[in-house]
């Protein structure tokens, strides 16, 4: 491979770019897991990591992908054959689904476009048709990194309240966690999974549940089998500082400079910056003469714009272009979508340049691809980022 000059633009809808500050700190002597330079690393950690979900609940911590904390909200609160809804929005809502069957759960999975979210009317029919009480947990993913439509879960929450149904509320956050406005307390949300390759803006490896009080009660006789994702040993090692297994010391030096970053910023102020990049995406995909997947203008996701091709056009050779001549990775469309679109990942340590370099970019491999590519589109996004 010849040396390439310059940064490489990683625009894929994460793993994101990791801050030069968070690499460094995550560079320190790796310490003894069960000494008390530990101990203090990890009690600040239980506790900072709280605002960015929105809680004052335990969030605990696993060395895993987001996959393992997907498989550790379901198996500590529900039990062999239990029912769960789920709305196929996506690839990863598929995956989660799939995953709940592998387990030994019934899925009851609303079919789905991949152009919408969760639809909050079906939640609160097959909520309301439930009388027995047989759904035990609403599983929705709230930003489907597959199509970059994001969910409303607080239209979600009261559509179960108006039911009146007991049902749990798990929610994936794992691309919208500090970079979409996300509130697990004040929405009423049981378990969140959430990893930290994305809005964290960490490398990947390391994932968390943010865990009500409600879901502490249900792991109380949820009896799936767990042993490395079981909340109880966790819950009483963390009380003091502490993990039942090794943990990733060096991601945690890591997380404590990135939330160090996000609480500087303001998290309000993070959220506007993703929003404000979205749509000036959406404006550039507009102008372009494309189409952007999500339909539904409540349901844009701040964290990725994914941009359907037109018939004819492959966007995987669009994407192979763009990382051949200008050396960005952009994300490709993933199972049914696969050739179909391609991602624009604007999540995680991100500004206003980074958008404009990233959207020429694309400008530029859509021309060569001889896909729509009017220059109208890097223009509009410009004027708008000057402008708002
Ligand atoms: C919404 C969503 N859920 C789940 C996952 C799976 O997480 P991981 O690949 O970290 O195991 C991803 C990964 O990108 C995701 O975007």
């Amino acid at each position: 491979m010849t040396y390439a000059a310059g940064r490489h633009f990683l625009q894929i809808p994460g793993p994101t770019n990791v801050p030069d500050v968070v690499l460094r700190a995550m560079s320190a002597a790796t310490i003894d897991h069960r000494g008390p330079e530990f101990q203090e690393l990890a009690s600040g950690l239980l506790r900072d990591i709280k605002p960015v979900f929105g809680t004052t609940n335990p969030v605990v911590i696993y060395p895993a992908t987001g996959t393992g904390a997907w498989e550790a909200a379901l198996t500590n609160t529900l039990s062999p054959g239990d029912t769960v809804l789920a709305f196929e929005t996506g690839h990863f809502a598929t995956l989660w689904q799939e995953m709940a069957r592998g387990l030994g759960l019934h899925v009851d999975f609303v079919p789905g476009d991949w152009r919408h979210g969760a639809d909050p009317d079906v939640v609160a029919e097959k909520l309301a048709a439930d009388t027995a009480h047989r759904i035990k947990a609403v599983c929705v993913v709230h930003n489907e990194t597959s199509t970059g439509v994001t969910s409303r879960v607080p239209e979600i929450r009261a559509a179960i309240d108006s039911a009146g149904h007991p049902a749990l509320l798990l929610v994936d956050t794992i691309s919208s966690l500090g970079s979409i406005d996300y509130r697990h307390d004040e929405w009423g949300v049981d378990v969140t999974v959430a990893g930290s390759q994305k809005g964290l803006m960490l490398p990947p490896g390391m994932s968390f549940n943010a865990i009500s009080d409600k879901a502490l009660n249900a792991a109380k006789t949820a009896c799936l089998p767990k042993i490395f994702w079981d909340w109880g040993p966790m819950l009483t090692a963390n009380e003091r500082g502490f993990f039942p297994y090794t943990p990733n010391t060096n991601l945690m030096y890591g997380l404590r400079e990135a939330l160090r970053l996000l609480y500087d910023e303001g998290l309000e102020n993070v959220f506007a910056r993703h929003a404000r990049h979205a749509a000036a995406t959406r404006a550039a995909v507009r102008g372009w003469g494309l189409e952007v997947l999500c339909q539904d203008e409540r349901e844009h996701s701040g964290a990725l714009t994914a941009v359907l091709m037109p018939e004819g056009v492959d966007a995987d050779k669009v994407r192979a272009i763009i990382l051949d001549r200008f050396d960005m990775s952009l994300g490709a469309g993933l199972g049914k979508l696969a050739g179909k679109i391609f991602r624009i990942g604007h999540l995680g340590a991100f500004n206003d340049l980074t958008l404009a370099g990233t959207l020429a970019g694309v400008q530029m491999g859509l021309a060569l691809a001889g896909a729509p590519a009017d220059p109208r589109g890097l223009q509009d996004a410009l004027e708008l980022l000057q402008n708002d």
